[in-house]
C-alpha cells in the first residue's frame, strides 16, 4: 500500500513559503495541500488563487487544493487554472454536487469531496462511484493545530466500504490533528493520504518530520 503525504502550508513559515516546500519535498512530500478559507463556511481566512499560482511555480509535486469556501462553483477554474490539481470541495456548502465534480474533472483536475466530522457518511451515497477521493476531516475545519476526533477512524472505514461497494477504488485523504501517535491508525482503517500542518511545518525540520510522518504511518501499521 502507497501512502501519501500532503503537508499543509496552512502552518508554514509564509515568509519563506519556497524553502518551506523545498523542505518537505526533499523529505518525501507527495502533495501540497492548500487550505483556502473564507471567513463564511469556516470562521478564519487564508489564501487565494494568486498563492497557488506562486507556489505552482516552484511546486515539484501535484498541488492538492482544499476549499473551506462557499460557492466553490465560482473559483474552480481560477484555481486550475492556477496550478490546482485535486480540488476538493465541501458536500455542505453545494446544492448541485454532481455537477460541481463533474466541472472540476472537464477542467482537468482530480474532484474530491470533503466531510466534516458532523457530516454523516450517507451524504457520499449518490456520488460515490464518480468521486476520484474523499476528504475526511478528523477535526473541524478552519483552523490548523487542533486535535484529531477520535471517532475518525471509524467514519474512514465507512467511506471505504460505501466506496468499495460502488467499485470505486478512490483514495480516502484525512485531514486535521495527524501526527505521528495516530497515522498509524489511520492508514489502517483505509486511508492513504495524511494532511498534516503542525505537525510538520510547526516543528524546526519540516523535511525530516515529513519523513518521520511516512515512517510512523507505514511502520506501526505494517504496510
Ligand atoms: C483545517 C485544515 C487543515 C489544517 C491541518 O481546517 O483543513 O488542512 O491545516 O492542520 P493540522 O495538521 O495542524 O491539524
Ligand atoms: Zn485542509
Amino acid at each position: 500500500m502507497t501512502v501519501r503525504i500532503a503537508p499543509s502550508i496552512l502552518s508554514a513559515d509564509f515568509t519563506v513559503l519556497g524553502a518551506q516546500i523545498a523542505a518537505v519535498e526533499r523529505g518525501g512530500a507527495d502533495l501540497i495541500h492548500v487550505d483556502v478559507m473564507d471567513g463564511h463556511f469556516v470562521p478564519n481566512l487564508s489564501i487565494g488563487v494568486p498563492v497557488v499560482k506562486s507556489i505552482r511555480k516552484v511546486a515539484k509535486v501535484p498541488l492538492d487544493v482544499h476549499l473551506m469556501i462557499e460557492e466553490p462553483d465560482r473559483y474552480l477554474e481560477p484555481f486550475v487554472k492556477a496550478g490546482a490539481d485535486m480540488i476538493s470541495v465541501h458536500v455542505e456548502v453545494i446544492p448541485h454536487l454532481h455537477r460541481t465534480l463533474q466541472a472540476i474533472k472537464e477542467l482537468g483536475a482530480k474532484a474530491g469531496v470533503a466531510l466534516n466530522p458532523s457530516t454523516p457518511v450517507g451524504s457520499l451515497e449518490e456520488i460515490a462511484g464518480m468521486v476520484d477521493h474523499v476528504l475526511v476531516m478528523s477535526v473541524n475545519p478552519g483552523f490548523g493545530g487542533q486535535t484529531f476526533i477520535p471517532r475518525s477512524p471509524s467514519k474512514i472505514q465507512a467511506v471505504r466500504a460505501l466506496l468499495d461497494r460502488q467499485g470505486n477504488a478512490a483514495p480516502i485523504e484525512v485531514d486535521g490533528g495527524i501526527d505521528g501517535t495516530n497515522a498509524a491508525r489511520i492508514v489502517e482503517a483505509g486511508a492513504t493520504i495524511l494532511v498534516a500542518g503542525t505537525s510538520i511545518f510547526g516543528t524546526g525540520d519540516p523535511e525530516r518530520a515529513t519523513r518521520d510522518l511516512r515512517a510512523a504511518a507505514m511502520l506501526k501499521a505494517g504496510v
